[in-house]
């Protein structure tokens, strides 16, 4: 997810339960041009494990250069073409949901890439550009038939952006013709949420965006749904909000601590806060932080317990940060190789 799926994030959702993880959508032209933030995308991490690298484009030989450069830094899983990015900059140029306007050139786009590549390569796509033209069963078969490995479908058009709700019966009439497997995607918040995904359209797995963003957690409470049938509940308000301060400091034992690394960090932290009953506050406090100190202070704020917002950081979380976070901390740096010196920016 584009401002998000930064390495550290992957390798707490990894630690969560998720199976693969998907990059930040690198843009080929920025990158062709030496956009600093798409070739910081692109900076090899070669701790954080198998990762899908996902890139945008129009171009079919630009898409496949791309693709072959990035399969030689030799640490992808594989390579996910986006035909979703509503954004009208890319669209405008026939490229993310654009391409649902063209299956010809996006039909051109993956096979050009799967005969550059030997990594297996897939395709996001959405269901149409809108009601008008739904699409997504014709490029699911077009994508299998130019060698993608699977597919992946977010139930909406792209005129509706994020509005309404996940359309599964489009979902489900995709796994209904496609030959590969296919990926349901939209909405799955909850264990719940995941099964009605699989019941509903028979998808064969399920990609999860905004339910993961503060809630690394999510693909744990599902997995563990599917294999025991039991749902856990989510952590509570103490937990959620430890988990935060992990995932800060984790930030800052990893990053370059830049503006935009900050900015980022801020976005994330703000999302485990979503949902609480004191949560403009709380959101303000994260939000004004201009520091690290003044981002320790937020945290001492919100660690004090919610029915008493004066009280002074709690004792345990006060006294020994490091030692109460050890697992978590050890978890992710060796999922991410994390340790001095390394930069996951
Ligand atoms: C902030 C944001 C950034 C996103 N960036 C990407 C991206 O880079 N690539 C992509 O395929 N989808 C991207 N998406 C779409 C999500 O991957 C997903 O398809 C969509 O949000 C629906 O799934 P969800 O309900 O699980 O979030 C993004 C969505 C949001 C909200």
């Amino acid at each position: 997810m584009a401002g998000y799926s930064n390495p550290l994030f992957r390798a707490l959702c990894r630690q969560g339960g998720a199976e693969l993880c998907v990059t930040e959508m690198i843009s080929v032209r920025s990158a062709l041009l030496g956009s600093r933030q798409a070739l910081e995308i692109m900076r090899p991490a070669p701790e954080e494990g198998p990762v899908i690298w996902q890139i945008a484009g129009g171009d079919p030989g630009e898409m496949a250069d791309i693709a072959a450069h990035i399969e030689s830094l030799g640490q992808a899983a594989g390579i996910d073409v986006n035909m979703g990015c509503p954004v009208p900059k890319v669209t405008r140029r026939v490229s993310g949901a654009g391409l649902l306007r063209d299956l010809d050139r996006a039909t051109r786009i993956l096979e050009a890439i799967v005969a550059a590549v030997r990594l297996p390569v897939s395709c996001k796509m959405r269901t149409g550009w809108d009601d008008e033209s739904i699409v997504a069963p014709d490029l699911a078969c077009a994508a299998a038939a130019a060698g993608c490995a699977w597919v992946t479908v977010h139930g909406r058009t792209r005129e509706q952006l994020y509005s309404g709700e996940a359309d599964l019966e489009t979902i489900g009439r995709v796994k209904a013709v496609c030959p590969v497997p296919v990926v349901g995607n939209g909405d799955v918040t909850s264990p719940e949420s995941a099964r009605r995904m699989f019941e509903v359209t028979g998808c064969d797995g399920i990609a999860i965006g905004r339910g993961a963003l503060g809630a690394p957690w999510i693909f744990g409470r599902i997995r563990t749904w599917l294999d025991t049938g039991r749902i856990e509940p989510e952590p509570d308000w103490p937990e959620r909000i430890r988990r935060a301060l992990v995932h800060w400091k984790l930030s800052l034992e990893s990053h370059d601590a830049t503006d935009r690394v900050f900015s980022v960090l801020k976005g994330h932290l703000i999302k485990y806060l979503g949902g609480h009953p004191d949560f403009e506050a709380q959101r303000r406090l994260v939000g004004q932080a201009r520091s690290n100190e003044e981002m320790e202070a937020a945290f001492q704020a919100l660690a004090a317990p919610v029915q008493d917002s004066r009280r002074a950081l709690l004792p345990e979380v006060a006294a020994t940060p490091s030692a109460q976070y050890e697992p978590l901390v050890e978890c992710a740096q060796s999922q991410c190789g994390g340790g001095e010196g390394k930069n996951f920016g």
